[in-house]
């Protein structure tokens, strides 16, 4: 009895000091107005022709229809419509520099589990194992300037970022790299100065 009501006092108390934080933090629905989010300033590019590619786990996933749109997951939605943070920067910087966005989508899908998504990224990148890409990005050749967009996965670059590097050339162009990401360092570049991120 007394064991009882003293698991209930540790139970409000952890709701009441921090774990309700926890809570929201991790269950609650990120609902964004994207129209007002990706309304920015406007860049000025000194007149270079440029191209923004970006990956995000949205259009790479195979979600499930009732996946809720949670903070540690990483997504966001707008009217039942999910939205990968990699993605909603793109828009940002389309609206910012007047620059085309292309996703880079991958042939087969990561789970709709984040935590499945974690290990299947890690055994791609243990083992070296490249993307295969759908090819509906434009040829890269008429552009000066390129932005990648990406998450930052396992410290570094996910693999069909990487494979969309080797796939393409970019040497002599200006490329900028964005990265979003859940709060860890950078680990390393694997691409051995292939390109300058
Ligand atoms: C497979 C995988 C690996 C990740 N690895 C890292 C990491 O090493 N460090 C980090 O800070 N965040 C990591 N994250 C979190 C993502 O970088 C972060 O949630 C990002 O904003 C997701 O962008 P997206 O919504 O465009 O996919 C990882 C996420 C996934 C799915």
């Amino acid at each position: 009895m007394i064991l009882s009501a003293a698991l209930v006092v540790i139970c409000v108390l952890f709701f009441l000091f921090g774990g309700r934080t926890y809570i929201k933090r991790h269950y609650q629905t990120v609902h964004v107005d994207r129209a007002k989010e990706t309304l920015t300033e406007k860049v000025d590019m000194n007149g270079k022709n440029g191209i923004i590619i970006y990956f995000t786990r949205v259009g790479n996933t195979n979600f499930k229809e009732n996946v809720d749109a949670v903070s540690s997951a990483s997504l966001m939605e707008e009217n039942g419509i999910l939205i990968g943070n990699s993605e909603l920067l793109a828009e940002m910087l389309e609206n910012a520099t007047g620059y085309p966005s292309y996703a880079i989508r991958t042939k087969k899908k990561y789970s709709s589990s984040y935590g499945d998504t974690v290990s299947e990224a890690k055994k791609e990148m243990d083992e070296n194992i490249p993307s295969e890409l759908e090819n509906d990005i434009p040829d890269l050749s008429e552009y000066d300037t390129v932005v990648l967009v990406y998450p930052l996965w396992w410290g570094t670059l996910p693999m069909p970022v990487q494979t969309f590097l080797s796939e393409n050339d970019l040497e002599g162009k200006t490329v900028y790299s964005l990265v979003t990401h859940g709060g860890s360092g950078l680990k390393k570049l694997p691409l051995d100065g292939a390109v300058s991120l």
